[in-house]
């Protein structure tokens, strides 16, 4: 299986992408995670990378699908994978299309998770992340165990302004791939207002 997971920040893509990688065995490939280890782990490439993602703006494409083809390089992807994140551009998706056609594989299906603008700063500003598991959590709608509590993370580009960016590049920037998707009969629409069980529901149902 061959899928890509859109839709604006705080959207649930991570929280979804976590729960169908298990129901499928393919690799979850979050570009944004990648950036983060990279950030992490204080690379040339991650502290490029930091300095657009604080402010909310999208990494440049061209070290964004450098970053994707290396990942494709590794043998896991080739039962399939779950992109989270990528691709997040017209020039994305078309570097994404040529991979593929390169390796004469395609893909099955585009899930784009819809929820309106004033859901996702709520979403956003709540969130915290477990740096040991990696589990998303929600102060108010996905409470984390009070164990773990201290240890939790909130991101960086959480803030009310860098979301704002980043709703913001979302429209401009990654909305333009929609029509792209739709057009190759690829783009599956879900509703991604609700409990994140009724969000998985309503994603099995559109992959039937
Ligand atoms: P990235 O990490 O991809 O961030 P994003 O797309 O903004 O998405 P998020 O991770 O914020 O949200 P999500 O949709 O995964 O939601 P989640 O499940 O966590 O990218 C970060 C940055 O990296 C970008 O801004 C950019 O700078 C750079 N970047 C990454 N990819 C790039 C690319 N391709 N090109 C250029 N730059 C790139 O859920 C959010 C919260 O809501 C959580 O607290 C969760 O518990 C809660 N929640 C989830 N589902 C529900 C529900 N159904 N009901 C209630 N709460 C819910």
């Amino acid at each position: 299986m061959r899928m890509i997971f859109i839709g604006p920040p705080g959207a649930g893509k991570g929280t979804q992408a976590a729960r169908l990688v298990n129901q499928f065995t393919i690799p979850h490939i979050s570009t944004g995670d990648m950036f983060r280890a990279a950030v992490k782990a204080g690379t040339p490439m991650g502290q490029e990378a930091d300095r657009y993602m604080k402010a909310g703006q999208l990494v440049p494409d061209e070290v964004t699908i450098g970053l994707v083809r290396e990942r494709f390089a590794e043998p896991d992807t080739q039962a399939g994978f779950m992109l989270d994140g990528f691709p997040r551009t017209v020039p994305q998706a078309e570097a994404l299309a040529e991979a593929l056609k390169t390796d004469g594989v395609n893909l099955d299906v585009v899930l784009l998770l819809e929820v309106p603008d004033e859901l996702i700063v709520e979403r956003i500003i709540g969130r915290r992340s477990d740096p040991e598991t990696g589990a998303i959590y929600h102060l108010t709608f996905n409470p984390p165990p009070a164990e773990i509590a201290d240890r939790l993370v909130h991101r960086k580009d959480d803030t009310e302004d860098a979301v704002r960016s980043r709703l913001e590049a979302y429209h401009k920037m990654t909305a333009p791939i929609i029509p792209f998707y739709e057009s190759l009969g690829l783009l599956k629409r879900v509703n991604g207002v609700g409990t994140p069980d009724e969000v998985t529901a309503a994603i099995n149902e559109a992959l039937k």
